[in-house]
Order: structure tokens, then sequence, then C-alpha cells
């Protein structure tokens, strides 16, 4: 499995990661998380992204590798108020507290990346949210700081010394930060993290898709079917397993900046396809120019600006 530093972290991480995001919205069941994250482990995959938002996904990726923990980069979010934690979204309390949390659900004793989840640029701004977050550094909870989000907003908080990651929406119908973001990424040596690499599998159609992904893909199904490609047209031919995931995640992992591409997965066989894809490495240049160039001519003739998805 191809590493890769991750930005001025000096982190040294595999181009493919876990994403902790639907194994928990869809209650995966540990013996079968535990399954998909020592598997990864076990070829080569080091680092796992998760979230307190994502619900019992902390407890879940505790539960299956912490007996692990130095096999891998440990990322997880803050910054939404909870029930069960004092204080309002974005504030020094509910973080403070959700880094504490995060320490016990995932059995360790430091996180190596805490991401705040998707605010807005204001709060980014207003400051008491980052410099919780460098507090959390400073007690040796956390190693790094950095933010999850796109757009202006991601672009600003690149922009800060505090933050050292970024995670970001990159794939093959989402690719508004290629040209704004990873440029002043690695201008700025920020590792970047890909959210949604594989385009939440929008070659499915929406009814195809489970639980809270039929709403959560429905902007990505709508691009992909405007775009109106097939693996044909980029030099693909068929056989008996799809190959939009292998080139969906290949196409990620060929834009410069990106650092890791965290594929949500709750199939372990899903998980092994995924490894195969990475080690194909970058997509030929023609096939990437002509996702480009469908997505900008789609884009174009929506009428509308498809600005990347949180
Ligand atoms: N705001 C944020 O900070 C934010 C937002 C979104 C995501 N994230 C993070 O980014 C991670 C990845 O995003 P995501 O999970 O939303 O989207 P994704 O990784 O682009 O897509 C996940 C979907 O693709 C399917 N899939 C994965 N590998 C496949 C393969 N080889 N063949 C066919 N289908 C495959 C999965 O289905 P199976 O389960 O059946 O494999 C799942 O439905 C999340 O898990 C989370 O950690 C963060």
């Amino acid at each position: 499995m191809e590493k890769r530093r991750l930005g001025r972290t000096g982190l040294e991480v595999s181009a493919l990661g876990f994403g902790g995001g639907p194994v928990g919205f869809l209650g995966t069941e540990q013996d079968r998380v535990a399954e998909i994250l020592n598997y990864l482990l076990d070829n080569g995959v080091n680092f796992v992204d998760t979230a307190a938002g994502y619900p019992g996904s902390e407890e879940a990726i505790g539960n299956a590798v912490s007996h692990r923990r130095d096999e891998y980069v440990l990322v997880s979010k803050c910054g939404q108020a909870f029930d069960d934690l004092d204080g309002e979204a974005w504030s020094a309390t509910v973080i403070e507290q959700t880094v504490d949390r995060a320490l016990r659900r995932l059995k360790t004793d430091h996180l190596d990346v805490m991401l705040l989840h998707s605010c807005d640029q204001e709060v980014l701004e207003k400051g008491e949210a980052v410099e919780a977050l460098v507090k959390a550094r400073d007690a040796g909870k956390i190693r790094h700081a950095g933010y999850s989000g796109d757009n202006e907003a991601a672009l600003y908080a690149a922009g800060l010394d505090a933050i050292d990651v970024i995670e970001t929406s990159v794939n093959i119908c989402d690719q508004a930060n290629i040209d704004t973001l990873l440029p002043e990424a690695q201008r700025r040596d920020i590792g970047i993290i890909v959210k949604r690499p594989v385009a939440n599998a929008a070659w499915l159609g929406v009814g195809e898709q489970p639980g809270f992904y039929a709403n959560y893909t429905t902007t990505y199904a709508e691009r992909f079917a405007a775009m109106g490609l097939s693996p044909g047209d980029l030099g693909f031919t068929g056989g008996p397993i799809d190959p939009w995931p292998m080139i969906a995640l290949r196409f990620t992992l060929s834009q410069a900046g990106v650092t890791t591409a965290i594929v949500g997965t709750t199939n372990p066989n899903n998980a092994a396809r995924n490894i195969e894809a990475a080690a194909q490495g970058p997509l030929p240049g023609d096939a990437i120019d002509a996702i480009r160039a469908a997505f900008a001519s789609a884009e174009s003739v929506s009428g509308t600006q498809w600005a990347g998805q949180r």
C-alpha cells in the first residue's frame, strides 16, 4: 500500500483510509466492523477516520482495533452539541468534553488529529473552537488540529496556522475543491483527507442505496447522471465486477495534493476491492481529463455552481 505524507504533520499514511461514517449511520454489527478494520490494517491501511457525530462509530472502532493502536493514525471530529454533554455547539466546553469522550470511546490516550466537523466560516473566524483544539493539543490529547469542510470555509481554514489537516470532498461528482483548495493546501503543506472519495457510490440508483444513503447521495446521483459517462468512455471494458468503484477511487487518488481517501464501507469484500483499486495507481491522464471535462460541461449546462458537498 502506497504511503503519503500528511502535509506538515509529517505522518506517513496509506493512500487508502477507512471512513467510519456508514458503519455508524447504518449500525453495522461489531463483528463486521472488526473484520473490515483488521483486514484493512493487515493489508497496509493505517488511517482511520470517525466522528463524535457518527452514532456508535467511535465505540465500534475502539472495540475493534484499539489493541492495535500503534498501527494506525486516528482521526475524529467534534464541535456539535450532544444531549449528554454540556455547552453549546462549537463552544470550548463542548469541544473539550468531546475530545475526552473520544479518547474513552476509542480506548486511546491520544488522537492523531481532531477536526472541527463542518462548522461555518464564522465559527472559524470567532476563534474559540480552534483555540479549544490548540488547548487539547497542548495538553497532549490530540497531536494535530484540523478542519472538515469545503469551499470558502475550507480555504479560510487553510490559512490558519493552527490547522495542519483539512478533510474535504473530492470525487468524480465533486470537483470544486480540486482547483481551489488543493493548490492552496499544497502551498501551505496541509495534509488533505478526502471524504466521500467514491462519491457515495453515485453510480447506483438512489433506490438501491441503503438507509440514510438514499437522501445523502441524491445530489451526486443527479450529477453522475448529468455527466453521462460510461466506463467505456474512459477506456475500461466491462467485466463481472462494476469498474466504477475502482475508477472513482483512482480518480480521487490521482489529484495532486490529496493525501488519503477514506472510503466508507460496511462490506469486507468492498474493503478488499478498494485495496486492489488503490494498488493500481493513478488513472490514465485521458480518463482523468474526460471525467473533468464531463463535470465542467454538465455543471455549465445545469446553470448552477456545483459546490463541494458537506
Ligand atoms: N462532513 C464530514 O466531515 C464528512 C462528510 C461525509 C463523509 N465523511 C467521512 O468520509 C468517509 C467517506 O465518505 P462516505 O462514506 O460518505 O462516502 P464514500 O466513501 O464516497 O462512499 C461510501 C459508499 O460507497 C460504497 N462502497 C465503498 N467501496 C465500494 C466498492 N468497492 N464497491 C461498491 N461500493 C462501494 C459503500 O457501500 P458498502 O458499505 O456496501 O461498501 C458506501 O455506500 C465517511 O465514512 C466519513 O468518515 C466526513
